[in-house]
């Protein structure tokens, strides 16, 4: 079977278009705060397309670089002054933080309601029972890409790749509450191998190039490829062998192209989101 691409540059264009038209209605324009602690390069280009983003939706964004030797105190007190700001509706902490900041501390210490990653505890309590106001980023759009795709989890066997607070734990969560079977597997799972190839829907989000093999993709399932990695040669690539998965799956994600797009639009749409809630209650 030749599986079908799923685009997902094309669908986040399309979010994002949907995004800048929402928000043209608000009475001001959604506000994204962005700090980032350090130099590390991977860092460095996420921000600099989240700032990209923010103007193709029409939204004020402001990008807080930090020196490597910043103090918890320093970015707790950035953070404190941001949560008090009206025209700011979402503030990002981009991870990793450099060694000696606490991250679960920071984390805590943003605003729920400015949440816009979706990672305080908060926020993840609501989405594990059912109930979110953000979407985390990555895994929402993976359900967005199934939805465009008419791709239902009901019923279905979905085998997550992966345990990470960021995007295997909140992507099980989010195909559970869509009526999949969930299945997780990790570093200690003996017989991943076998999980995977009974998934109808495989999601990898483990950070291993070359992981997943077609021995490990069943005949016509649908393989979302969460990983960005780099190839010996220095190219971007994901967990999945493309080719030979694509070969036997029904629909597939490219890495680039695939996941990474959608990631960024759903932090436009939760930045949105929380901007229609501080226009009616702040
Ligand atoms: N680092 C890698 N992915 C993410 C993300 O989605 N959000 C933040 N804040 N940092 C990250």
């Amino acid at each position: 079977m030749a599986a079908t691409l799923i685009d997902g540059k094309a669908l986040a264009a399309k979010l994002k278009q949907n995004v800048l038209e929402e928000a043209r209605a608000l009475p001001r324009k959604p506000g994204l705060a962005v700090i980032l602690v350090g130099d590390d390069p991977a860092s460095r280009v996420y921000v600099t397309s989240k700032r990209k983003d923010c103007e193709e939706c029409g939204f004020h964004s402001e990008e807080y670089a930090l020196p490597a030797g910043t103090t918890q105190k320093q970015l707790l007190d950035l953070v404190a002054e941001l949560n008090g700001r009206k025209d700011i509706d979402g503030i990002l902490v981009q991870l990793p933080l450099p060694k000696g900041l606490d991250e679960r501390e920071v984390l805590l210490a943003i605003d729920p309601a400015k949440d816009v990653d979706c990672f305080h505890p908060y926020n993840v309590g609501q989405l594990t029972i059912g109930t979110p106001v953000f979407q985390p980023c990555t895994p929402g759009g993976v359900m967005e890409m199934l939805r465009e795709y008419d791709i239902d989890p009901a019923g279905k066997r979905c085998v997550v790749l992966g345990r990470s607070n960021i995007v295997g734990k909140p992507m099980a969560l989010l195909l559970l509450h869509a009526n999949g079977t969930v299945v997780m597997c990790h570093s200690k799972t003996p017989d991943m191998k076998e999980l995977a190839a009974s998934a109808d829907i495989l999601v990898s989000a483990v950070g291993k190039t070359g992981l997943v093999t077609a021995d490990m993709v069943k005949e016509g399932a649908v393989v979302i490829d969460v990983a960005m990695n780099r190839n010996n040669a220095g190219k971007l690539c994901g967990d999945v062998c493309f080719e030979e998965a694509a070969a036997k799956a029904s629909y597939i994600t490219p890495v680039p192209g695939g996941v990474g797009p959608m990631t960024r639009a759903m932090l436009m749409k939760n930045t949105l989101t929380a901007a229609k809630l501080h226009v009616l209650y702040l």
